[in-house]
């Protein structure tokens, strides 16, 4: 389904990159990039993802949208990414590091491995792909770079490895943004709060945690894939062409308000006494 919001050619001429553009949120950018114009690389591990996706996306839009083969921890893999695309395309645009991932779990479960892996996928694996792409082609031609981080502000209970990376990706982006300004290279992030997508199937019991946890946001409904590309969207095009260094949140409200992790009732709270001024006492 193409844009509602832009004229379908505001990205013609432009390439962008989508990392885990083969499902979820990352197909959905994928879809409303090509909608303007732009033609787009989906990358990921897996062939079932970014392969079936760029032929199921070729087929629905009409128009060829390639699909190769990227692990954003791996270095070398990332090298062969950028020299691929630039063989192919000549150019990348356009930025979009979705690709990422994680696993609930209280802080005090989290063995050595799983931080690791966490933490090189979301923040490293950020770093790599975008430092990549900077030094074969935006550090000269300029471009955007769009992070999908997460709802970081009041911390993510849960979830201590992803959101200690997605707010250094935040950081990170600011830091860029100044850092790149004169190479004309724009560096924002979005995070998403709860949206609905294909990815709510790697937790356990994902649909019914998700059908619950709409009573928890102030517009008491989870988003929607869509609702986020239209952001990354805007961020890529014209409309975006003054904002750099920024954090913006898709989440109907749920940054500033519900239940983010249950805390056991430890019986009856001390009594209250107000104080008097010492000098009443
Ligand atoms: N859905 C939400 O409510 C929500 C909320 C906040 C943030 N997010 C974040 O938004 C992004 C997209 O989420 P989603 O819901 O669409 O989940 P998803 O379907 O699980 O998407 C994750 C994508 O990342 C790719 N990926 C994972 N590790 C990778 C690696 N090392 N190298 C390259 N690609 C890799 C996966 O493809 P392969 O398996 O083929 O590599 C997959 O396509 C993720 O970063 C997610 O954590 C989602």
């Amino acid at each position: 389904m193409p844009s509602r919001l832009f004229l379908p050619d505001v990205l013609a001429g432009q390439v962008a990159v989508v990392t885990g553009g083969g499902t979820g949120i990352g197909a959905a950018i994928t879809r409303e990039l090509v909608g303007q114009g732009a033609r787009v690389v989906i990358a990921s591990r897996k062939p079932e993802h970014y392969a079936r996706a760029a032929e199921g996306l070729s087929a629905e839009l009409g128009v060829e949208v390639l699909g190769l083969p990227l692990d954003i921890r791996d270095r070398d893999s990332v090298e062969a990414f950028v020299g691929a695309v630039v063989d192919k395309l000549g150019r990348i645009d356009v930025l979009v590091n979705n690709g990422g991932g994680q696993f609930l779990a209280p802080a005090e479960t989290i063995r050595p491995k799983g931080w690791d892996a966490v933490v090189q996928t979301n923040l490293t694996g950020t770093w790599n792909l975008t430092r990549a792409v900077f030094d074969r082609v935006m550090g000269e031609r300029g471009g955007r770079v769009i992070n999908i981080t997460m709802l970081t502000s009041r911390g993510f209970p849960g979830m201590a490895h992803s959101v200690a990376a997605r707010a250094g990706v935040e950081a990170m982006s600011r830091t860029l943004a100044v850092e790149w300004a004169p190479r004309r290279v724009l560096v924002n992030c979005v995070a998403p709060g709860l949206i609905l997508s294909s990815g709510m199937n790697n937790y356990p019991d994902g649909a019914s945690v998700a059908q619950a946890m709409q009573a928890e946001v102030p517009l008491k409904r989870l988003g929607s894939v869509q609702e986020v590309a239209e952001l990354v969207a805007f961020l890529a095009g014209p409309g975006g062409a003054y904002i750099t260094g920024q954090t913006l949140v898709v989440d109907g409200g749920r940054s500033m308000w519900g239940n983010t992790w249950p805390l056991p009732d430890d019986g009856d709270p001390p009594p209250v006494v107000i104080p008097k001024e010492p000098w009443e006492a």
